[in-house]
């Protein structure tokens, strides 16, 4: 089966063909970052319009990549929700459109769900059951996965998701959009242990994660450092290098908990934050402790794209599920 996957949640516009014979045959994407980054975050009515504006060439270079024709793609699949409606719609709009016009099912996916399998696209998928860590601009949550559809939601965020932190602790000390990215470039340059941030929620037993403190903490320092004067090039750097390390730490030891609790020694990690290399680093030798193994996406597939849509749609379809011809989206959605 071979399926053309659709991803318009926020400010990606991602196209992916996938075949379950061969994997992934061709992708492409368009990031609208440069276009948000003059107001510090996304519009959603620009996100909207830019989808509109790249979809069918992306779906065209994705066709051409693949050396397709529209009479070998056997089903369409785009992102459902959660997401911003107006960008959701552009996808499912796109979508049932174009398997209405070829005569082919169309499938809605959880976003989440997509970012959940994106590690499925690597030359060493984990096997089920695992433990996965979801990491994004939205949601931080830790599920126990038994197969394709069977999770269950062990622990999630009671405030900020943890990109949500990176990203409102970076506006708070002047760094730029997205902030993920940036604090992680400067923390390379940063002081170890000139700072100390909490590490929130793990003093306490459960799964559960509260990141919305983070920020504050480091708007005070910042603010310290600012009256205090000096080299705030410096501050900036030993900030963003404590608040990761709280970030980081924080996710590894609920981690740990998660693979205890469930006896499990597989752990996914997936969506953005998964990108961070001190967290991949941090998780590697714990799994490496504990005798198991972590899995994660290469660093296109950790945010978001049209492969893990195009993948996950084509899980759902050969599981005999697919949509009617009508264009629905979920802005809100538990997995
Ligand atoms: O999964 P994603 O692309 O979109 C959502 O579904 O939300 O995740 C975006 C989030 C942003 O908050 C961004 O700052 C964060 O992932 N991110 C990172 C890194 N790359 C992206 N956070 C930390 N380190 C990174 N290297
Ligand atoms: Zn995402």
């Amino acid at each position: 089966m071979r399926v053309l996957g659709l991803e318009t949640s926020c400010d990606e516009t991602g196209v992916a063909l996938y075949d379950s014979e061969r994997g992934l045959l061709s992708d492409a994407l368009f990031s609208q970052i440069d276009l948000h980054r003059v107001y510090g975050g996304v519009v959603p009515e620009l996100a909207s319009r830019d989808h509109v504006k790249r979809m069918l060439p992306l779906i065209r270079e994705v066709l051409d990549g693949a050396g397709c024709r529209f009479a070998d793609i056997d089903a369409v699949a785009y992102t459902a929700g959660p997401g911003l409606v107006g960008a959701l719609l552009v996808g499912a709009s796109c979508a049932q459109a174009l398997a209405l016009a070829w005569g082919v099912p169309a499938v809605g996916v959880h976003h989440m769900e997509g970012h959940l399998l994106a590690p499925m696209l690597e030359e060493t998928p984990p096997e089920f059951p695992f433990v996965a860590l979801l990491v994004s601009g939205g949601h931080t949550q830790l599920v126990c996965v038994d197969g394709i559809g069977r999770y269950e939601l062990l622990g999630e965020s009671l405030d900020d998701a943890a990109g949500e932190a990176f990203d409102k602790t970076a506006k708070l000390i002047g760094l730029g959009y997205p902030g993920g990215p940036e604090i992680a470039r400067l923390a390379e340059r940063g002081t170890p242990g000139r700072f100390v941030f909490p590490r929130p929620m793990t003093d306490r037993p459960g799964l559960a994660f509260s990141f919305s403190g983070l920020k504050t903490f480091a708007l005070n320092t910042w603010k310290q450092c600012e009256r205090e004067g000096g080299d705030l090039e410096q501050a900036r750097a030993d900030i963003a290098l404590a608040f990761q390390q709280a970030v980081v730490e924080t996710l590894t030891i609920k981690c740990r908990r998660a693979l205890k609790q469930t006896g499990l020694q597989r752990l996914v990690i997936a969506g953005g934050v998964s990108a961070n290399q001190a967290l991949r680093q941090a998780l590697e030798t714990m799994l490496g402790e504990l005798k198991g193994q972590v899995f994660y996406a290469r660093p296109r597939f950790c945010t978001d794209n049209g492969a893990m849509i195009a993948y996950a749609g084509c899980q759902r379809l050969l599981a005999g599920q697919h949509e009617g011809p009508q264009i629905q989206v979920q802005p809100r959605w538990s997995m």
